[in-house]
Parts: structure tokens; sequence; C-alpha cells
């Protein structure tokens, strides 16, 4: 019986107000490193429709594509230069209308990236904009005339010399642009570009998309004064996120949003980098407020190289402290990989032959049986892992390439750079999808944009698909796990075994029925402790493939169980 079924029968007590976005697993496609249809060794739309079967096949519900439109990707599409057309290396507007009736005819809704707090230097707008101090485009960007003086220091994510302030002569002024020079920032202050953003969404939503992933949100809202940075928060990004976010009228822009667009649609929105703390997250989604849906929250990825070294307990807590905000109202996203970060096997399991695979599907357990709604990224399906350059030459993000010219040019160790690029650099995440054992693992026939994770000839989905027990295997029982039991979508979150260093245990509950879920993070046996017996229970799923009742208290390395109660 499907989740709505079972609301309009009245299984599902009422006062949980059902949506499809609660219900939905999303799966992210970064389109340029998924499927290259015609040899040019970029990925491509025409790639995805040709693998919409297999995207089927997981049993997802929605898909979020990083961004297709125009773009000189100085920035991988996150620089855009045309929001209303397609980038050439993807393909055509209609090669998108096709993608998304194919995605439709399938039963699967399509969320698009929307970055608006800059765009490509090489956007029209901005050509205008620093054509002349009295272009009426002028006002779209942040401009500070040099008659008075330097700006006060911003840092920058993306800059060479991390500053976010660019000099530009034909007009004798700096532009603002918090990631790369060629991205600068968007002034949201000034309300025809507010117009400007509102007709872009409706433009997509009346092609029928079903949502937007909203791109570094909480920042479009600048205190155009600029007050000096605090001293104490240069170099520190998880500081200048506090500093940069949440400006003075964030909220105010995305209420008209909402009453301006949003209203108007039946769509899903979700805000990456929700604020920096649960409370923070809850203003971008409460209903009340009328703003958006879910909120992406960064503190799930922000923990550093490895989770051993920031430890699960705190995990476990900071969760929880999240979900404790959200019980009543409001929504998240739960995700521990996307474009941005390392492997999530690589990152939070183990990524040694022993345990790549059962790390992998204990983390996909996480995922799919947190409260929230998973945001699952390509290719953790398989258990991709991070590919370990060795040279700058193999990395091509603008942020990787950029903060090695920085540390060179100061004469900083680029050995430890490029050490620790191994395990935190965004491209880790980036390495074409691995299909088979074929060259370039089946991803293109031409020169791969990004070289290819070298372990594909082992790691693929061809492979995966004849193994009954594989990662992509599991991952699909986890799909059909998840939709069979509507407690882990509507019902509580309780955690148990609090102090517990190596296992997350927690309790699911919907209507008196019970699932209780048990990770193991470790690589080696561990005990857990619950305060109560498991009497009659049913292991419904457990990663090691057989339903063994577990015993003594005991869970094997990364084993993951679901058990239910009645
Ligand atoms: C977001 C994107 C990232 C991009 C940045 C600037 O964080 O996820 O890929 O570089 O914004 O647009």
């Amino acid at each position: 019986m499907t989740i709505k079924e079972q609301f309009d029968q009245n299984i599902i007590i009422a006062g949980k107000d059902p949506k499809w976005w609660k219900e939905a697993i999303v799966y992210q496609i970064y389109p340029r490193s998924f499927k290259d249809s015609n040899g040019d060794g970029v990925g491509d739309l025409k790639g995805i429709i040709s693998k919409l079967n297999y995207i089927k096949s997981l049993g997802i519900d929605a898909v979020w594509l990083n961004p297709i439109y125009a773009s000189p990707n100085d920035d991988n599409g996150y620089d855009i230069s045309n929001y209303r057309e397609i980038m050439s290396d993807f393909g055509t507007m209609s090669d998108f209308d096709l993608l998304l009736a194919e995605m439709h005819k399938r039963g699967i809704k399509l969320i698009m990236d929307l970055v608006v707090n800059h765009s490509s230097d090489e956007h029209e707008w901005f050509k205008q904009s620093r054509s002349s101090r009295d272009n009426k485009y002028r006002d779209y960007y942040h401009w500070w005339p040099a008659e008075k003086g330097k700006p006060s220091y911003r840092w920058s994510w993306f800059d060479i010399n991390s500053n976010a302030w660019k000099y530009d002569a034909t007009t004798d002024s700096y532009y603002l642009h918090y990631f790369s020079e060629k991205q600068p920032d968007l002034n949201w202050e000034n309300p025809r570009l507010r117009n400007e953003v509102h007709d872009i969404m409706r433009f997509w939503l009346d092609k029928g998309i079903d949502g937007f992933r909203m791109d570094a949100f909480q920042f479009i809202s600048k205190d155009n004064s600029y007050p000096e940075l605090p001293i104490e928060i240069v170099n520190k990004p998880v500081e200048i996120i506090k500093f940069y976010g949440n400006g003075p009228h964030l909220h105010e822009y995305i209420q008209e949003m909402n009453s301006e667009v949003l209203s108007k649609y039946n769509l899903m929105t979700v805000a990456e980098g929700a604020g920096s703390t649960p409370i923070e997250a809850m203003k971008f989604v409460d209903p009340e407020r009328k703003e958006l849906d879910i909120a992406y929250h960064f503190e799930s990825v922000e923990i550093g190289k490895h989770l051993h070294d920031f430890g699960l307990v705190k995990y476990k807590n900071m969760f929880s402290n999240y979900d404790t905000v959200f019980k009543d109202k409001g929504w998240l996203a739960i995700f521990l990989a996307n474009h941005d970060q390392p492997r999530m096997v690589s990152k939070f399991g183990n990524d040694s032959p022993e345990f790549r695979e059962i790390s992998s599907k204990m983390l996909s357990t996480f995922i799919l049986t947190m409260r929230g709604t998973p945001f699952y990224y390509q290719g953790d399906e398989l258990g991709m892992m991070n590919p370990r350059f060795e040279t700058i030459e193999e990395y091509h993000d603008v942020e990787t390439r950029n903060k090695y010219t920085n540390i060179k040019n100061k004469g900083g160790d680029l050995n430890a750079f490029l050490e620790e690029q191994k395990q935190i650099a965004r491209e880790n995440g980036r390495t074409p999808f691995q299909w088979d054992a074929n060259k370039n693992a089946g991803f293109t026939t031409g020169d791969s944009w990004l070289k290819v994770n070298q372990n594909f000839k082992t790691i693929n989905a061809e492979a995966q698909e004849k193994d009954p027990k594989s990662v992509l295997n599991y991952f699909r029982k986890l799909v059909q796990t998840r939709k069979d039991n509507p407690a882990f979508v509507y019902g509580t979150y309780t955690l148990l075994d609090k102090e517990n260093p190596n296992v997350y245990a927690y309790m699911r509950e919907l209507n008196g029925k019970k699932l209780l879920v048990l990770l193991n993070f470790t690589n080696d046996t561990a005990t857990y402790n619950l305060k109560f017996k498991l009497e009659k229970h049913e292991v419904i799923l457990n990663n090691y493939n057989d339903s063994t009742p577990v015993k003594n208290n005991q869970l094997r390395p990364y084993e993951s169980v679901i058990i239910k109660f009645e």
C-alpha cells in the first residue's frame, strides 16, 4: 500500500502534513560526470536520457540536477551567463524538454539548481554593469567606487588572493565576488534584480519542473555599508559563512519570492546552506513563515577530514539537536555527500578493499532511515570512492587550483596541500560515473574531462547489476524498505545509547509501529546497550545479507540492521 493510500485510509494519523517531497528520495546527478552521449568527454543531457531506465530502477522519486545553464564553466556551471539557455556542452533546449518529458513519463520529478547569489561575469547584465557607472544594470551588482578608498576586506572562497573585491579599471571601482572573480555577486537590494530572478523561476516552472535547489542562498542579502570583517575570522570559512549568511533582508526576499512565485506553483524548494544553527535553519522552512520547504544545512558534512577525527558521539548529537528543533514542523534534507564533497565512503566509512562495500551499505542505511528527505549522490550506490589524485594537473576545480596557486605564491607547503586534497577536494566526488569495465568506465568514448577512478574495472554498475549482494542491489532494497515503512518518513526519531562512541542507534516510530536502526561505524565488532530487551523482533534488512537475529548486543564491523517491532 502506498503512503498516500495509508493516509487516505487513516492508517497514518492525521496532522502529519503529507507532502510528496517529504516522501521522496532525491538522487543527485552531476551532469558533467554522469554519461557522455557524443564522445566529447563531457557528460550531457542525452547521456542522462539514455540512463533513465537505470535511474528509475533505483526506485528514487526525484532528481536534482546541478546547473545545466549556459556558462563559461569557471566553476562548472555555477557561473551562469544565460539563465534561459542550456550549456552547449550539455546539449540544447529540446534535449532538456525531452529529458523532462521522459522523466515525468517514468514518474520521476526534476529539481533544478537556482544559482542567483551571483552570475557569470560573462552574463549580459554584468557586461552592461561594468561598462559605465550610469548604466541601467549598474545596480545589479555590488560596486565600490575607488575614490572612497579601499572597501573593507571580504574573504573569497575561490580567489587566488582570497580577496572578494576585484578592481575594475573601466569604471575605477571594485566589484564583489564571494566565489571566483568570474562570479560577481548579484545585488538583491535592487528590486529590479529580484523581479528578474522571479521571471527566470517562472520560465522554468512553466516548463513543468518540480522544484529548485537554491544555491548559496543564505548569502543573497548583504549589508551594503560593508562593515569590517572581524579580523579573527579571516581564513576561517565556517565563521565566514556565519558572517556572510543571514543578511539583513534575507527572509524578506524569500517571503517576497514565495508570494510572487512559489505560492503559485506546486513545487519543492530546498535551501542550500540554510543557516548555521538549527534555529536559523528552521526560519527558512517554518510553514507559518511562508518561505521554503527543505533546509539543507552543512553541519553533517563540515566535520573536517574524517568522521573518526570528529567523533561519533558529537556527530549523533548534532543530528539529534537538529531533529529536536524540527520535531513538530519544518523539514530537513539528509545527506553525506554531494558534488562539493569527497566520497561518502572515504569520509564517513572505510574505503579499504575489505570494508568499502559493507561500510557503503551501512552509510546508505543511515541516509535512508533518518528523519528528513534523503539526498543521495550519484555513484554512492556503487560505493564509489576518492580517486586520490597525485598532481595538481589532475585537478580542474577552480577552488583547488586557485588555492594551490595561492600557497605557491606564498612559498607554502604544496605537498601537504596535495595530500590534504586527496581527502577533502571537491573533485573527489566528481570523477565520472563508473558504468562498466570498458574504456573510461563506459562514461565516454572520448577523452574524459576528469580522470576516471582507476578502480572502475572492479567497481562499476554493470558488474553490480549481476551480483545480488552488491552495494547497488542493497541500495535498491533499502529504497523499497523506506517505501514500505512510512515510519521512516513520518515517524518520530529517538536517539538511543547516546554515549556509545561506536554505534549509532535510533528508533523511528509511527502509530505504535517501531523500527530500530543499529549502525556500527567501526571496523571492529561493537556492542550496544538499549536499556530494553529485544524480545520478539524481526530483522527486516541487514547489510550482511542475512536475517540472523542480533545476538549479545553485538554488531559485526560496519554492520547495519533494521529491526521491526509491533
Ligand atoms: C555552492 C555549490 C558549489 C559552488 C558554489 C558557488 O556551494 O554547491 O558547487 O561552487 O555554491 O556557486
